[in-house]
């Protein structure tokens, strides 16, 4: 675990390298994902992308490498135990270590509740909630065998507020849970080494919001309640998950830092 000296004045830009480092990013073929693989080997790691459409998983790694980095791919279902137990496992075989574990893979399944089947809620539990759950136990062990390991989770803004844009209870339980469970692997690991923190973003335009954002008056709607009078996109990620990744935040632990243009000030 990085600790300074009462003195020390840091050389700050070493302080956001990840060299020599190796970086899982779970839900890493698309989005925020991807973001989060090629920022993350941008600053020397290893970038681990997996994702349950592996070929995908395999495309952005071949983007990371192309473009100088380091990179390497799994197929990796975060709903499926067996499926994390197996790659974790590999990666450990092929890496020997595991610093960094980005948590993005999400779904969102959108109905009115009163129309919401069990089978739907339980398809959005399996990967927003129990799929951190099974990365991070994964991901945790190892690095608590080392000593040292930060997770960075990406849970919604959705997890701290409920909004507008209703019909959408399975995403709001499951985010809240992510910000809570950051609380408790935090508390639960942190004298052990282990950091754990996670991203709260407004929306962003990704493969999951397209359809919100070609949606008639959705930008608009949603541009009245954003105080910075703009959605994201995953770059606007980018300096988040690099601060919660490194070194840079050494002391922080258990906070869901909103990247959300506002939204949760109003
Ligand atoms: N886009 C937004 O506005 C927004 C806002 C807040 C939070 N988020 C969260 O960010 C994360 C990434 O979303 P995105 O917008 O990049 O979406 P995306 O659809 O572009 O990417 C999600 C990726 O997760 C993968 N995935 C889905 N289920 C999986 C599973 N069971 N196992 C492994 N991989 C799986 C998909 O194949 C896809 O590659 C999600 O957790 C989402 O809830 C997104």
């Amino acid at each position: 675990m990085t600790e300074y000296s009462a003195s020390a004045i840091p050389q700050v830009a070493d302080m956001f390298r990840l060299d020599g480092k190796v970086a899982v990013i779970t839900g890493g073929g698309s989005g925020i994902g991807r973001l989060a693989a090629h920022v993350l080997s941008q600053v020397g790691a290893s970038s681990i992308v997996t994702d349950r459409d592996g070929d995908r998983a395999a495309e952005v790694a071949a983007e990371i490498r192309n473009a100088g980095g380091h990179a390497s791919s799994y197929h990796m279902d975060v709903a499926d135990e067996s499926s994390v137990v197996s790659t974790f496992a590999e990666i450990e075989a092929a890496q020997s270590r595991i610093d960094v574990l980005i948590g993005c893979a999400g779904i969102s399944i959108r109905a009115q509740t009163e129309d919401l089947t069990l089978e739907d809620w339980e398809k959005v539990v399996a990967v927003n909630q129990t799929g951190i759950f099974l990365a991070s136990r994964e991901a945790g062990k190892r690095m608590l065998a080392q000593g040292e390991g930060s997770i960075v989770n990406i849970s919604s803004k959705w997890g701290h507020v409920a909004g507008p844009f209703n019909g959408n209870l399975s995403y709001h339980a499951t985010k809240a849970a992510v910000v809570n469970m950051t609380r408790a692997l935090a508390v639960e690991w942190g004298n052990r080494g282990v950091r754990v923190n996670d991203i709260a973003p407004t929306f962003l335009r990704t493969a999951m919001t397209e359809h919100l954002f070609t949606q008639q008056g959705f930008v608009e709607q949603a541009m009245d309640l954003l105080p910075l009078r703009r959605t994201g996109v995953p770059a606007d990620l980018a300096g988040a998950l690099l601060y919660l990744a490194s070194p840079a935040s050494a002391l922080v632990t258990g906070h869901s830092l909103v990247v959300d243009g506002g939204w949760t000030a109003r």
